[in-house]
């Protein structure tokens, strides 16, 4: 088997950890040769160029420092202050510097000196997210000819909002410098589409389009998913019970109520907060039968925009606690810092909604972990934003437009309410989505599909687009020699598009 060498900003085991990405791809390297390249997390005013190696939990890690003022351009500028706006639809968040653009190809190109001394003939290289798209651009200019796939945690943006963004002619031209660019979400692969579709008429009404040439690029969706069963049995592990026992004797018999966010805008936790408040003005008699605890871990807080969006909720968890508490009940706990798997395990198995309502979001791990965790016996249930990735997977949760305030407290009433029967007959489903959609069958048909240069899936294949199983796919149509499939060939919808591209 191949070595496999994966790239991303954070690497595991330094903290701030890489979240949820660590715990997806930990696993895959575990099982094959390889290392993890990014971000030693520290800073260097002259950076070696070579990548230093150490191991982490096992794990064999390259990384490399970076000076402060390119790291500043380059993650909390463009990265996180154009890019992670942009993407999000947040226009109104964008701070647009456009020099911040040196600094992230430089920080591009810096990742790309040191991986060309590691990389051997036969090596796959598989990026993640945002911060390094450029990535393959770079080591192609190098004469790396090994496969590259590239993978998108977050949303894709609609043409607009891509064309805000300072350089996105360039960003689309290194996406297509890549063997395999894989989506959350089949809204992403539409919304990419449609960037296409929209140079497309751009040309037809005489206007100058941007023509990106996807060659034998692949652009497919792989949603990503946890390890429910990882999950279930840290949900009965003695540290998971520990706090489940400690919050179970606070709540003294009241329902929980749970949000577990980073605290970005993007979650949409003042709205969040606004439909808990609607829901205890609205059916005064839940009240004193119920508990929120919202725990959002502070994040990015160098930028302006999180320490906005942090004020924000201290003032709306604020006027609900001010508007409701009695002196023998608070209807909400705001905890402002990060848990460990095991202490959130025993809070997903506790709470009885698990609230996962953010404006947009690249799939959302956490509504995979709670599903996971809960108890089959007396299972809670899921209120799903429609903009996060995960929708896509579970039809069951309750699923709500988290901009629309009234009907996100009317699903929190109905989780409240709803009986046992049906509650138990919706995590069934749920959990067999989480486990169709589980990690390894994720990180398993992305690699087959990176390495063998086919798509995932092609819509017509199956009666159930958007659901089918990847790594059973593959399983079918992942044998060595398949032809590649270019996006032109996947785009039944926007047939006209292969004059474009032929
Ligand atoms: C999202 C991104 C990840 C990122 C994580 C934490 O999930 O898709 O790439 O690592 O947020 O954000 P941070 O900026 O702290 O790495």
């Amino acid at each position: 088997m191949s070595r496999l060498i994966i790239v991303s900003n954070r690497i595991p085991g330094k903290s701030p950890a890489a979240g949820g990405l660590a715990v997806a791809l930990k696993k895959t390297l575990s099982t094959r040769d390889g290392f993890w390249f990014g971000w030693s997390g520290s800073f260097s005013e002259k950076p070696e160029k070579k990548a230093r190696f150490e191991t982490i939990d096992g794990l064999r890690i390259g990384q490399i420092d970076l000076t402060r003022a390119d790291h500043a351009a380059y993650y909390a500028g463009f990265s996180n202050s154009i890019l992670w706006p942009a993407f999000h639809l947040r226009l109104d968040l964008t701070d647009i510097q456009s020099h911040w653009y040196e600094g992230y190809r430089g920080v591009n190109a810096q990742f790309a000196d040191a991986l060309v001394e590691e990389i051997e003939p036969g090596d796959i290289i598989w990026v993640h997210d945002y911060h390094l798209i450029p990535l393959a651009t770079e080591l192609r200019r190098r004469n790396i000819r090994n496969r590259i796939g590239f993978y998108l945690h977050i949303p894709f943006p609609t043409p607009d909002a891509l064309n805000a963004i300072p350089h996105h002619e360039d960003l689309l031209k290194d996406l297509v410098a890549y063997d395999l660019v894989g989506f959350q979400a089949h809204r992403d692969l539409v919304a990419f589409n449609e960037f296409i579709a929209h140079e497309q008429i751009v040309a037809e009404t005489g206007g100058k389009p941007f023509v990106v040439d996807p060659g034998d690029t692949v652009l497919d969706v792989f949603p990503i998913g946890s390890d429910p069963e990882a999950f279930a049995r840290l949900g009965k592990s003695a540290a998971a019970q520990k706090m489940y026992n400690r919050v179970a004797r606070g709540l003294n018999g009241r329902a929980l109520v749970l949000g577990v966010d980073r605290l970005d805008y993007s979650k949409g936790l003042p709205q969040r907060i606004s439909a808990y408040e609607k829901l205890l003005e609205n059916n005064a008699s839940l009240r004193r039968t119920v508990h929120m605890i919202q725990i959002a871990p502070p994040s990015r807080d160098t930028i302006k925009e999180y320490q906005v969006i942090s004020d924000e909720l201290d003032s709306a968890v604020g006027r609900v606690i001010g508007k409701f508490s009695e002196p023998d009940w608070l209807p909400l706990t705001y905890v402002k810092r990060a848990y460990g798997q095991a202490s959130l395990a025993g809070l997903y198995r506790l709470a009885r909604v698990g609230l996962v309502t953010p404006l947009r979001d690249g799939m959302n791990l956490v509504a995979h972990e709670y599903v996971g965790a809960q108890d089959p016996e007396d299972p809670g249930v899921l209120v799903l934003s429609r903009f996060a990735g995960a929708a896509e997977i579970f039809h069951d949760a309750l699923i709500i437009n988290p901009f629309d305030t009234d009907e996100t407290a009317e699903a929190m009433r109905q989780a409240l309410v709803m009986p046992l029967e049906e509650r138990k007959q919706r995590w069934r489903n749920l959990m067999d989505a989480a486990q169709e959609h589980n990690v390894d069958n994720w990180a398993e048909s992305y690699l087959d599909a990176l390495a063998h240069g086919h798509a995932a899936s092609s819509p017509g294949d199956d009666d159930t687009p958007g659901t089918r199983p990847h790594a059973t796919t593959h399983g079918a149509a992942g044998k060595p020699g398949t032809p590649r499939t270019s996006i032109a060939s996947r785009m039944p919808f926007f047939p006209w598009l292969r004059s474009v591209f032929s």
